[in-house]
């Protein structure tokens, strides 16, 4: 099995692609292929760069057996398009922030929602945490931890 790399991708990388990067980890651990598979979060934004996630993110995830450790950073076009093999956008207008930055449309086939790997959550974009209560924050868990699963699924199929 290949090498392959997750960049999961929201607006401030401080809530759902770093809430992202805990569940696919800890997902990839149980299934023994954390040698095989290797994930990373980044922001459109880079107003919260060097910050920890959201305190909220973390309770919320942590509650679930989940632990977010990243530190936010901004998504570079220089290198994160060649760097990543999946690069996995929250909301609707992540996904078209990050596909104007392809200017040469050479990456658009690495570009995807997270939405396109759920199964149960039918739903048309992870929505943003930030200004709601808790209900916000569960909900962006049940969707991420439907997506990361359907994902896992994708790339061990597409790679053994
Ligand atoms: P995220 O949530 O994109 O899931 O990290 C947000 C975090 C911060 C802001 C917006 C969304 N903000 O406006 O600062």
């Amino acid at each position: 099995m290949k090498n392959t790399k997750i960049l999961f991708v929201c607006l401030g990388n401080i809530c759902r692609s770093p809430a992202a990067e805990a569940i696919m980890t800890k997902k990839i651990n149980e299934a023994g292929l954390q040698w095989n598979i290797s994930v990373d979060s980044a922001g459109v934004m880079g107003y919260h760069t060097g910050e920890q996630a959201d305190m909220r993110m973390k309770q919320h995830a942590n509650l679930r057996g989940y632990e977010i450790t990243s530190i936010a950073r901004r998504f570079n076009p220089d290198k994160d398009f060649d760097e990543f093999d999946f690069i996995i956008t929250m909301d609707n207008e992540n996904f078209s922030d990050i596909n104007s930055k392809d200017i040469e449309g050479k990456y658009s086939n690495k570009i995807h929602k997270m939405i396109e790997f759920c199964t149960t959550n039918k739903v048309d974009e992870v929505p943003d945490p930030y200004y709601d209560g808790k209900e916000g924050f569960e909900k962006v868990l049940d969707i991420l931890e439907d997506g990361c699963q359907g994902l896992l699924y994708k790339i061990t199929i597409n790679t053994n």
